[in-house]
């Protein structure tokens, strides 16, 4: 049995108020309610690194909720004005981290090279990365799209030894997809989660491949999460918008 989990990535939304409320509502329900006994859900919130210290505090006693960050410095400390480290976020029990989203992989320019050295700091660090992946729709429709999600697991995973790439998340999220309303089917979901699993069995073996919880991202609702949740190769979401409204998520959570 796979980990499912439903991760929400706020990206740079909600002021403090905002979060501290969208937490509350989340954090305040029985695990019922989440729907984390009935399915055995894992549910992790990524607020901006300003919300951390907050978040957390407002998770007491709380089980199946857990906290991630956006993103990590590619360096341990020093001279590297405005970033943040791994020891930081660890140091806030962060336990999570997103890492090679589309949006940092084009606006901020990082490399799958870049993304390998943060790779091994969120792991030097005791913490567990939700890895990104996923193409532009120039790409898919080259037919180039498969070779090219493939590519970005090896540069940027495929250094990794068994032990940690066992702990890895991995989440495809298609850049057409995001924030645009655009879901994929379930069917070119389907598609690619099948083939990043077997593309990990190739280098790993079965048995861990078999382990990987392999997230969906992009326009993920409550309206169509039922039927990409249902797909054999699909474990959960990384989900945007949807996040920041505590029923939707919650929804969400409940679709397996
Ligand atoms: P949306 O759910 O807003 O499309 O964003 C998906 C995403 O980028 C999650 O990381």
């Amino acid at each position: 049995m796979r980990q499912k989990i439903v991760a929400g990535n706020w990206k740079m939304n909600l002021i403090k108020e905002e979060a501290q409320s969208l937490t509350a509502e989340i954090v305040g329900m029985s695990n019922d309610e989440l729907g984390t006994n009935q399915n055995g859900v894992k549910l992790i919130l990524c607020p901006s690194f300003v919300h951390i210290s907050t978040i957390k505090s407002l998770f007491k006693n709380v089980k199946n909720v857990h906290l991630g960050a956006q993103n990590v410095a590619s360096q341990a400390e020093g001279a590297y004005t405005g970033e943040v480290s791994a020891e930081m976020l660890v140091s806030y029990q962060v336990e999570y981290v997103i890492i090679g989203h589309s949006e940092r992989r084009q606006y901020f320019k990082e490399t799958n090279q870049e993304i390998a050295q943060k790779i091994d700091l969120i792991f030097g660090n005791g913490m567990l990365p939700i890895f990104c992946c996923g193409e532009t729709l120039e790409l898919r429709e080259e037919g180039n799209h498969i070779e090219f999600i493939k590519n970005q697991i090896s540069e940027s995973l495929f250094h990794l030894p068994a032990s940690k790439f066992e702990k890895v998340v991995i989440a495809y999220e298609p850049i057409w997809a995001i924030g645009t309303g655009k879901t994929a089917s379930s069917e070119q979901a389907q598609e690619i989660h099948a083939a990043i699993r077997e593309h990990i069995a190739s280098k790993y073996g079965q048995e861990i491949a078999d382990k990987t919880p392999i997230l969906y991202g992009g326009s993920c609702k409550p309206s169509n999460a039922k039927e990409l949740f249902a797909c054999a190769d699909v474990d959960g979401g990384l989900i945007g918008g949807a996040a920041l409204k505590s029923r939707d998520f919650i929804e969400i959570a409940k679709s397996f």
